[in-house]
Parts: C-alpha cells; sequence; structure tokens
C-alpha cells in the first residue's frame, strides 16, 4: 500500500470514537483549572540552569532568581552571564556562572566536574541549552548531526547522570526544555526533532522508573517562541514570549509536574498530530513553507 492509500484511508476510516476522543481533549482543555501544586519552588534553594545566556534560559533565571536561592547559569558566553548574574544579584538574589561548551559528552562530563566541586548541594537542574542546524536532511553532514544531538542530548544526558546523586540527596527535580517538535514533523529540522523526542522518552521513562528515587522529572514543550534562535524566521505561526515558557518551566518545578506544553494553541496542536498523524501531514505538506518557521521547501545543494 502506497503512504497516499494508506492517507485516503485514514481520512475516510476516521474512527468516530477518535473525532470524539479529540473533542473532549478540546473540552477539557478549555475548561481546564489551573494543576494544583505541591508548592515546592520555595523549598528550591540551588538551581542550574543550562543555556541561560538568553533567550528561554536567560527569562527563566530571571524568573527563579529570589532570596534564598542560588542560581548556577552556565553557558558558552561568558560575558552575557555575567550581566545576567550582575542584574540577578543587584535585586537581592545570588546568581554566579560558568562557562562551558556542551557540545559533547566530554565537554559537558567537565562542566559537571566543576558544578561538583563547586557545590555539594542542588535542588533543581533545568537542562535548557539547545540549538538546531536549520539544515535538511540531505545537506547536513554527520558532524552537524553529531554536534546537534551532543548539544541537545547528549550534554543533558552527562549533565543529569554526573548529577543524579545530588539530586537523590536533596529529592530533587531535573526538568528537560524539549519541543513541540518531538510530537509533530519538522522539516529543515528532522534531528532536531529526533534529539528532542529522544529527551521526552527519556523524561517519562524515568518517571516510571524511578518512581521510588525521590527525585522529580519533568519537561517542558514549548512551541515556537520569540528567542535570538528564531529571530528573523517566516512563520504565520504566533510565537509565544520566552518569559511565558519560563512561567511553565517554574510550574513544573513547583508542581513537579511531568509534561507540559505551554499554550492552549500548542496543546490542540500536539493532540492533532498524535490523533491524525497521516491527516495531519497530509495537511502540512503543502502549508510546509507558511507554518514552519524558516523552511523553504526541500532543495538539495
Ligand atoms: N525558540 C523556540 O521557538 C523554541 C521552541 C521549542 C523549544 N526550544 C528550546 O528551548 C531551548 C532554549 O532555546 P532558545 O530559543 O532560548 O534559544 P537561544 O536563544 O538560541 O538560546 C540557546 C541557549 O543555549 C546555549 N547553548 C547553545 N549551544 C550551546 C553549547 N554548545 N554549549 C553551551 N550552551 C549552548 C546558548 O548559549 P551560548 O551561545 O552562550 O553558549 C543559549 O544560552 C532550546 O533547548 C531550544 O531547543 C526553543
Amino acid at each position: 500500500m502506497t503512504f497516499e492509500q494508506e492517507g485516503t484511508n485514514v481520512l475516510q476510516a476516521s474512527k468516530p470514537s477518535t473525532v470524539v476522543v479529540f473533542m473532549l481533549v478540546v473540552l477539557v482543555e478549555l475548561w481546564r483549572s489551573p494543576a494544583t501544586g505541591v508548592d515546592t519552588l520555595d523549598t528550591l534553594e540551588t538551581i542550574i540552569i543550562t543555556g541561560a545566556s538568553r533567550g528561554i534560559g536567560a527569562a527563566t533565571a530571571r524568573r527563579l532568581a529570589g532570596p534564598n536561592r542560588r542560581l548556577i547559569l552556565l553557558a558558552r558566553s561568558e560575558d552575557k552571564l555575567a550581566a545576567l548574574c550582575d542584574e540577578i544579584n543587584a535585586q537581592g538574589a545570588t546568581a554566579e556562572h560558568l562557562g562551558a561548551d556542551l557540545s559533547s559528552v566530554e565537554l559537558a562530563a567537565e562542566a559537571a566536574s566543576t558544578l561538583v566541586e563547586r557545590t555539594e548541594h542542588v535542588d533543581a537542574l533545568v537542562l535548557n541549552a539547545g540549538m538546531s542546524n536549520d539544515k535538511l536532511f540531505d545537506n547536513s553532514t554527520m558532524d552537524d548531526i553529531e554536534y546537534e544531538l551532543g548539544v541537545n542530548y547528549m550534554a543533558p544526558v552527562t549533565l543529569l547522570h554526573s548529577l543524579m546523586p545530588l539530586l537523590e540527596a536533596s529529592g530533587g527535580s531535573a526538568v528537560f526544555v524539549g519541543s513541540l517538535t518531538a510530537l509533530m514533523p519538522f522539516p529543515s529540522n528532522a534531528t532536531y526533532a529526533a534529539s528532542k523526542a529522544a529527551l521526552l522518552a527519556l523524561v517519562r521513562s524515568l518517571r516510571v522508573e524511578m518512581d521510588e528515587s525521590g527525585v522529580h522529572f519533568g519537561i517542558v514543550l514549548p512551541g515556537a517562541t520569540e528567542t535570538e534562535a528564531t529571530a528573523g524566521k517566516s512563520s504565520i505561526v504566533p510565537h509565544m514570549s520566552a518569559d511565558k515558557v519560563a512561567k511553565a518551566i517554574e510550574r513544573c518545578l513547583d508542581n513537579r509536574e511531568g509534561v507540559i506544553i505551554p499554550g492552549l494553541g500548542n496543546r490542540l496542536a500536539a493532540t492533532f498530530f498524535q490523533e491524525f498523524p497521516e491527516l495531519s501531514e497530509k495537511l502540512l505538506k503543502p502549508l510546509k513553507t507558511k507554518l514552519i518557521p524558516g523552511f523553504d521547501g526541500y532543495s538539495k545543494s
């Protein structure tokens, strides 16, 4: 059976039960009351945030800065981290920075060793640093792909693995920043989407495997967000602010939640992409250059 035939069959045979489930999800999302918290935020004293030099990571640092809290901010741009630490410290909070390149297991392990030397106590690890090659698969080298997977998947896994004893000792949290693209096709960024899907699978499995460990694992899956990463990329999809994503990260820590997709539109899109995979691909194919930020279509260079 060809793919087109498969898609047609799915369209024709869309089960009424699937439509009912989708409508129920829509209703629940529309009337959902805010999650009731377990209010752990005030107990978090030491929080490490990767990729804090700008965008979602910097917004998260600003949001989490508070009295009796120590923030340790990581990224490569130490000048930007230093400026952010000055801003946060001037408000009476405590922030310090660590210049670190997180593009390989070796470099991430080095950063983890420095963190362990600096602090014997960690309450939360926000694994936010990430990047995308923004390249078609056909035009990517294996070095491109390895680098992207290094920053987006292997580095957070290395940091988590190295710092797990400290999180187990504190009963702390590890919150990853994934992406809505873990749940949907993302042309021109297929390997980026795969790296984010890997994080989602990791978190979901660890939540069950380590239920008795006392460690909380969560992941926030933002849709398009206004940051330097999306600046200048045309798309008709509305972008949310970095602070809105930071707020979701804060909520994930506070309530010890599992998977958070910030924004009703993004939650509905996620449900649609999962419930109707063939139909969503059929719709996305003719619209992809309008919907996907920065995607100009397929061309082999
Ligand atoms: N913006 C969006 O639309 C969007 C949507 C979904 C998910 N996300 C995810 O959200 C997270 C933050 O993205 P953003 O939009 O805030 O991006 P951004 O503005 O480009 O910031 C990325 C951060 O990651 C750090 N980083 C990148 N490569 C690194 C490396 N090799 N080593 C250490 N740090 C590195 C950067 O710092 P330095 O350059 O100083 O090292 C920067 O602080 C990423 O995981 C991204 O995949 C973003």
